[in-house]
Order: structure tokens, then C-alpha cells, then sequence
């Protein structure tokens, strides 16, 4: 799906003003970082994709949905579209991993039978069938993140969103989450990762969107700008 930013300005109830004037498109299929210091409105953006923040001005689009006249029912039909995933997991505890994969194909009404080898199918694709019993706690951050990848991924949404996804993992780790990510997007779902991880984001040559202040950076639309052993284009 794509994803167009028009002139987007976002401030919170209390005044913080946290993006101002955005306008940027995301292609179907592509992979996009989203960098800059903390505060400068990354989570932000992500959640205005899903669409669980507004625009005060301007509007945002996701495929179709547009969140100046976006319905609740409507949105519940975007966020099947779009997975996300977080820093902190976000699992539940007292589930196994398999069990926590269930959960967003049993909200939507699937069949038993199908769910099963959905989930099986997808926790073989991060990894982790041979622990697919186990519960959070007992495992890595990396596998923890893993799972949370393969719920975000059960209904197979067009658009993966990931915020900060190796800010809790060492970084032998976080390449392999990054890795991961990369190869989802291969499969055809568009990623977009906010990150403080420029050197990794920077590493996977894939385009960077920098804010500073809420404000876009440059232009946005370059691909591993300063890259020491990117050619220059320009
Ligand atoms: N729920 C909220 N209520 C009020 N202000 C908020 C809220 N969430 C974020 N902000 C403010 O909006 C601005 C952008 O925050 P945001 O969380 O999008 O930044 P970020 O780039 O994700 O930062 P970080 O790298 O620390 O995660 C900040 O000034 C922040 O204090
Ligand atoms: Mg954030």
C-alpha cells in the first residue's frame, strides 16, 4: 500500500508540536528508515500510519485510508493491513510463542485448522519452530523480538512497522532482527523502522528519512546518503 504524508503538521493535547509539515510518500514494497534524535517524532509517524494519532493538519493516506475521514471500522480494516512491532516486544507472558501468534488470527475470525498452519508457517519463517512451545521469559531478546515479528506478520499485512525493534538487543542481535527484516521485505511487505541505529540503517544501503524536530532532514529520499563506500550520485 502506499503511504503519503500532504503537508502533515501533529501537536499533542499539551502543545508539543511533533511534526511539522511533513510531506513524504512511501512506495508499495519499499524499505525505509526513519532516524533521528530522540524526540524528533519518530514513533509519531509510525503511529499515524496506523493511524492511532491524527494529523492537526494536513492528511495522511494509507493505501485507500484516509485519516481525515477514516471510520473506527474502517481503521480496524487498516491495522489488519499494517503489523507493527515495538522496543519492548510487547508479548504476553503468560502465553507461549505459538499462542501469542494465535491471537491476531483468532480476533479476525479464522478458521482453527487454518490458524495452526498459519502459525506454524510463520514462526518457521523467523526462525523459531523448534521453540514455538515456550513461553517470553524464557527466551532471548532476539527470539522474543522474533516472535513479536511473526504475530505483526500472521495476517500477512502489506506494511511492517517496527520502532526501535533492536533497542533492547546487543548488536550482533540487531543485525540479525535487521536481516530479518530485509529478507520480509524481500517477500513484498513494505518496512519502515524508526531508528537510532544509524550505522546498522546506514550498512543495509536502503533509504533513510531523518527528522529533526518533526522536521524532515534533507530531502529525505536518499539511500544511505553518507555512506563511506556509496558512490556518489549527485
Ligand atoms: N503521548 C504524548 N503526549 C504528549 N507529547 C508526546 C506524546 N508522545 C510524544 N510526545 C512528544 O512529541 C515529540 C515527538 O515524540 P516521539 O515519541 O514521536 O519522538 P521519537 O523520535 O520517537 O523519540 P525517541 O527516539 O525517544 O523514541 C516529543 O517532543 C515528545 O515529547
Ligand atoms: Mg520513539
Amino acid at each position: 500500500m502506499l503511504v503519503e504524508f500532504e503537508k502533515v503538521k501533529m501537536h499533542y493535547k499539551e502543545g508539543t508540536v511533533a511534526l511539522d509539515d511533513i510531506t513524504l510518500s512511501l512506495a508499495k514494497g519499499e524499505f525505509a528508515f526513519i532516524t533521528g534524535p530522540s524526540g524528533a517524532g519518530k514513533s509519531t509517524l509510525l503511529r499515524m500510519i496506523y493511524m492511532d494519532e491524527f494529523p492537526s493538519e494536513g492528511e495522511v493516506r494509507v493505501g485507500t485510508h484516509k485519516s481525515s475521514s477514516i471510520s473506527r471500522k474502517e481503521i480496524a480494516m487498516l491495522r489488519r493491513e499494517v503489523g507493527v512491532v515495538f522496543q519492548e516486544f510487547k508479548l504476553l507472558k503468560e502465553l507461549t510463542a505459538f499462542e501469542n501468534v494465535v491471537l491476531p488470527l483468532r480476533a479476525v475470525g479464522r478458521r482453527e485448522s487454518s490458524i495452526r498452519k498459519r502459525v506454524n508457517s510463520v514462526l518457521y519463517s523467523v526462525g523459531l519452530s523448534a521453540k514455538r512451545h515456550q513461553f517470553p521469559l524464557k527466551l532471548s531478546g532476539g527470539e522474543q523480538q522474533r516472535i513479536a515479528i511473526a504475530r505483526a506478520m500472521a495476517l500477512r499485512p502489506s506494511i511492517l512497522l517496527a520502532d526501535e525493534p533492536t533497542g533492547n538487543l546487543d548488536p550482533v542481535t540487531a543485525e540479525q532482527i535487521f536481516d530479518l527484516l530485509v529478507d520480509i521485505n524481500r517477500g513484498g511487505t513494505s518496512v519502515v523502522v524508526a531508528t537510532h541505529d544509524i550505522r546498522h540503517a546506514e550498512a543495509l544501503g536502503k533509504r533513510v528519512i531523518r527528522l529533526e524536530h518533526g522536521k524532515l532532514v534533507g530531502h529525505g529520499t536518499e539511500a544511505a546518503g553518507d555512506g563511506e563506500d556509496e558512490p556518489c550520485t549527485t
